[in-house]
């Protein structure tokens, strides 16, 4: 069975990509996940603060940090010193030892200083780079189109400085995520990487305050990812990567039929690499029996097709189940 997928403008052996964690910070796990059949892998965020602080001088860094200050300043206290130049030398290492593509990771938040760093990234061979956008809507100040500017910035000035392959993971909060999804999608982004995840948070009751929850993502992530996989792959003008939930090999066969070209896994190989293993033994038997011989055959056929409304559809969908007319 062929199991090559498309990503980030290269052809790669199979569609399950390992999405950027903390697992994916050194060369021994990463050889052992392109030993287990992986596509590729996004190797852990590094923070544009944690750039930003060794780019530029700290002194910078703060003048311009305004309400991030405290970012900066946890930064600064917990990050060792050549961050940067670690990063780069992991990338050239792989570039050596594996023949899978490895793609670079930032957690952004604006278009500063950081971006110089995109050019070293692209000299040291990377293959791409995932923009993983922190973009939490709170501040009550800030318009949607705002908002929504700070990612057209960011991906303009990245364009701009670097050609190398961009995936933008956007997170899911927009009060209209497909007509955004649309709009970035044509601005020369290789991949939409859905979603990023936020942190959630608990309260305890007896401290009386916050505490972090859902470290690791939960089976039943995987709906919204699908649902929206299905609504944007056949809208955007680029490929989609999805990931969220995927704890069972057979979510990397729904993912695949909702549209995406790629999947991404994080959180079930915190257990096992053995699951990229088994989740493309899973897909070749799969196929087998439905008799796909290329991923092309099937992938989207679950995609919701461009013009349809799909809101009418959840209505119904909701009315059928919730409302006890029947
Ligand atoms: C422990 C942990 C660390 C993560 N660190 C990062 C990170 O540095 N950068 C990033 O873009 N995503 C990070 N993620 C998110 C994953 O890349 C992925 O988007 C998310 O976990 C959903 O996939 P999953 O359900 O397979 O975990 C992390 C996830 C986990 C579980």
């Amino acid at each position: 069975m062929d199991l090559q997928a498309q990503y980030m403008g290269r052809t790669i052996k199979s569609p399950i990509i390992v999405g950027s964690c903390s697992l994916t910070d050194n060369m021994d796990n990463i050889k052992r996940m392109a030993e287990a059949g992986a596509g590729a892998v996004i190797l852990k965020s590094l923070y544009e603060e944690q750039i930003t602080k060794e780019v530029s001088s700290n002194i910078w860094a703060m003048q311009n940090a305004g309400e991030m200050v405290a970012a900066y300043n946890y930064i600064a206290e917990h990050t060792e010193s050549n961050q940067i130049d670690k990063y780069l030398d992991l990338i050239r290492n792989l570039k050596r030892c594996t023949d899978i593509p490895i793609i670079a990771s930032v957690n952004c938040f604006s278009s500063t200083e950081w971006m110089q760093f995109a050019t070293a990234l692209a000299d040291a061979g990377v293959d791409g780079l995932e923009l993983n956008m922190f973009i939490l809507p709170s501040n009550v100040n800030m318009s949607a189109e705002e908002v929504e500017q700070i990612y057209d910035n960011v991906i303009q000035t990245l364009r701009r400085a670097v050609s190398l392959p961009i995936s933008l993971k956007i997170s899911s909060y927009s009060a209209s995520l497909a007509k955004l999804c649309q709009r970035l999608s044509w601005m020369g982004i290789s991949t939409l990487s859905i979603f990023n995840r936020f942190i959630e948070h608990d309260i305890d009751i007896d401290k009386q305050v916050f505490k972090p929850v859902n470290i690791q993502s939960s089976p039943s992530e995987l709906y919204n990812t699908i649902r929206w996989t299905s609504i944007l792959s056949k809208l955007v003008n680029c490929s989609i990567t999805a990931g969220g939930g995927v704890h069972k090999e057979e979510d990397v066969i729904k993912l695949l039929l909702a549209g995406a070209s790629t999947v991404q896994v994080s959180s079930v190989l915190y257990e096992d690499y053995s699951f990229i293993t088994r989740a493309n033994e899973k897909l070749s038997r799969w196929m087998e029996e439905n008799r796909y011989h290329h991923i092309g055959d099937f992938r989207g056929k679950l995609a919701i097709n461009k013009n349809s409304e799909v809101s009418p559809f959840y209505r119904i969908e909701y009315m059928k189940h919730f409302s006890g007319i029947e």
